[in-house]
């Protein structure tokens, strides 16, 4: 390969910024050059691109967002729009290319890299989500956690001032990664997933024998995929049954995935961008890099999206109703 396109795709994840910069520096020191496609797969097909150099990529470490931008684009789910950016990246001199994002980016870079196998195609796993397999950590999840886990902190301070009952509704459409670690961190009286259905019935048990216990506070934390209607119906019912605590709900949405990526993700974020374009260079194509027992490994970019695999920790489900009593 001669020269790498990267992007950026999907949901931005705090860590993009430091594996954009792996990626350009560890290319160029190998000799080979660089193309930023600006707004995902929406800059292939509008031929939005620039020539990167070293300097492209400095003082960027610390910042969340993406320098490239991102997008999510229907257009590049289309053969035109396909075809349109495949036309605009040979023209370049692109053959190899780098896709930081999360399953809807991979989705398309595994439909484009085969239906064009001469551009090769390499994943970094960048959503806040946690919900690829063959990493145990994507880019943004561990910076996410940390913002959600502030934020809950500081309702619980208002929430005990006030002995009041908060629902808290934390992003995840699919995924409820971020919902049970931030609960199981922030001592959340219940965690409601999209992974474990929680029926109403048993939540409002559960905060009523809290309430005679003593409990005069108390967060509820909702992942936004989670399967009862939404965090405002969730309070609502609960509220209906529950007359003795005042409840309020906050949805703390995108700032989630805003702010300095965390110490984790920095280094995650240039591990995996350092390892992209080693692997291309080694000839690799329609991969994912990712973290495994801290090695970082390939997999498979199909084995990646396969979202039934993809588990929760078992020990931390089973614990996070034990130590909420
Ligand atoms: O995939 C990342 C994510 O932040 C999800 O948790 C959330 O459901 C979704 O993106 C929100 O997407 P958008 O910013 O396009 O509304």
């Amino acid at each position: 390969i001669s020269k790498i396109g990267v992007l950026t795709s999907g949901g931005d994840a705090p860590g993009m910024n430091p594996c954009i910069r792996a990626v350009v520096r560890t290319a160029l020191y190998n000799g080979l050059e660089v193309v930023g496609i600006r707004q995902g797969y929406k800059g292939l097909i509008d031929n939005d691109m620039y020539e990167m150099d070293r300097r492209s990529v400095s003082n960027i470490l610390n910042l969340g967002g993406t320098i490239l931008k991102t997008a999510r684009c229907l257009p590049f789910k289309t053969d035109e729009g396909m075809e349109q950016a495949y036309q605009h990246a040979k023209a370049r001199g692109i053959d190899a290319l780098v896709v930081i994002g999360g399953d809807g980016t991979f989705t398309g870079a595994l439909r484009f890299s085969r239906k064009y196998p001469d551009i090769a195609v390499m994943g970094v796993p960048g959503t806040i989500d946690n919900d690829l397999c063959g990493s145990t950590y994507t880019l943004g999840f561990d910076t996410a956690t940390n913002t959600v886990i502030q934020a809950i902190d500081k309702i619980r301070d208002t929430a005990d001032a006030h002995d009041r009952l908060f629902f808290i509704e934390v992003m995840g459409r699919d995924s409820g990664a971020i919902a049970l670690r931030a609960g199981i961190s922030c001592g959340a009286e219940a965690i409601l997933l999209p992974e474990r259905a929680t029926a109403i019935d048993d939540l409002i048990a559960n905060l009523k024998e809290g309430h005679m216990n003593k409990k005069s506070s108390s967060i509820v934390i909702v992942a936004e995929g989670d399967k009862n209607g939404g965090v405002y119906g969730v309070a609502k019912a609960v509220q209906e049954e529950v007359k003795n605590y005042d409840i309020k709900v906050t949805i703390l949405g995108h700032l989630q995935r805003g702010g300095a990526p965390s110490s984790f993700d920095r280094i995650l974020g240039s591990r995996l961008g350092f390892a992209a374009v080693n692997a291309l260079i080694a000839g690799e194509s329609q991969k994912m890099v990712g973290l495994q027992a801290n090695h970082i490994l390939m997999t498979d970019l199909e084995a990646a999206l396969n979202h039934h695999e993809f588990k929760l920790e078992e020990d931390l489900l089973q614990m996070m109703d034990i130590l909420s009593i």
